[in-house]
């Protein structure tokens, strides 16, 4: 191609597109993400990835750790022996999803107590959903209904994220999560169907909590900062606009069932897009809770500190024991050999 003379022949003259060289560990990465594929802890991967990881699992582990403390709220008070039982399988499940999680972000290079001492140094962030309260023992229906449910939401995508033992980790988390869905439903089902104080309280519990569910799938789109690195990752697979709309379409039909209704004035069914409007979101209120200044965001984080502080023994119990049996281990083996020398 001749390139045309005169005065703007320089400007237009540029240097050939040439794309940038990838390294044969990034090109391998690329070429696992494009494939759906997984990436291991043993791969390559750019240190954003990483990081963003990090960041995003032990977010999601420390929610459900502090996540224990509203329900664990009502364990001693819950209305009937097998409701007391359901609900600490619950809350104990909730450890053992922290504990996934934690395990999964360490294959990614960070320490447990790193992640800890940043949850309880207030340096870490949790889900906002779990600094509201829990005054009534309807809340224990709506955070199952509302909370886990938004959780699954949330989640089933996660179980396809591209960092293998985080999706390994959430086939595992949402399995149980769908119980709890189905436990805070039944506990919402029965108090509609009691007396008109139950009903009364079940009604209540879910204007507190249903507009802090919709919060739990983040900011709208548009305001976002990190969501489309992570879909471009597969990390994460869908929007949060996405998913908070799938979350309302599908409470709809259960709320009808349930008998209570849903506190969103604006919410009707749009025959057009075939989905359901939603009322604005007040996301002043979001931004303060994120922030630290929610109901219950000082009482959530001593608490746990106070854990820590309280298990500290068993802690220190558990580390010289470990070093007590790999001493014994070390002497035995070390005899075993003599025996063989002998
Ligand atoms: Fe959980
Ligand atoms: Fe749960």
């Amino acid at each position: 191609m001749t390139i045309p003379a005169g005065p703007y022949a320089a400007s237009t003259q540029s240097a050939p597109v040439t794309e940038p060289e990838l390294s044969p560990e990034e090109q391998q990465f690329n070429d696992l993400i494009a494939a759906d594929s997984r990436i291991e802890p043993r791969d390559w991967m750019p240190e954003a990835y990483r990081k963003s990881l990090v960041r995003q699992i032990s977010q999601h582990a420390h929610s459900e750790i502090i996540g224990m403390q509203p329900e664990s709220n009502w364990i001693t008070r819950a209305p009937s022996l097998k409701r007391k039982a359901i609900l600490i399988a619950k809350v104990q499940d909730e450890a053992g999803h922290g504990l996934y999680l934690y395990s999964a972000a360490q294959t990614l290079g960070t320490s447990r107590d790193d992640m800890t001492d940043a949850l309880i140094a207030g340096k870490a962030r949790y889900s906002s959903i779990f600094n509201y309260p829990t005054p009534t023992w309807a809340d224990m229906g709506s955070i199952g209904w509302l909370v886990d449910g938004a959780a699954i939401c949330n989640q089933v995508p996660l179980c396809r994220a591209s960092y293998g033992p985080y999706g390994r980790a959430m086939v595992r988390i949402c399995k149980e999560e769908s119980f709890h869905q189905r436990q805070g439903f039944e506990i919402l089902l029965e108090l509609m169907q009691g007396t008109e104080a139950q009903r009364q309280m079940a009604q209540e519990s879910v204007n507190r909590w249903y507009w802090p569910a919709l919060m739990m799938f983040g900011p709208p789109d548009d305001d976002s900062p990190n969501s489309a690195q992570s879909m471009k990752w597969k990390i994460k697979r869908h929007s949060n606009d996405e998913l908070r709309q799938r979350f309302v379409n599908m409470l709809v039909p259960q709320a009808a069932v349930l008998g209570v209704t849903l506190p969103d004035p604006d919410l009707r069914w749009n025959d057009e897009t075939q989905m359901y409007d939603l009322g604005e979101i007040d996301w002043t209120e979001f931004h303060e809770v994120l922030a630290g200044r929610g109901p219950a965001n000082a009482q959530r984080l001593q608490r746990r500190r106070d854990a820590h502080d309280e298990g500290r023994w068993v802690r220190e119990a558990a580390a010289a024991y470990a070093v007590k049996i790999a001493a014994r281990k070390k002497n035995a083996s070390a005899a075993d050999s003599k025996d063989l020398a002998s």
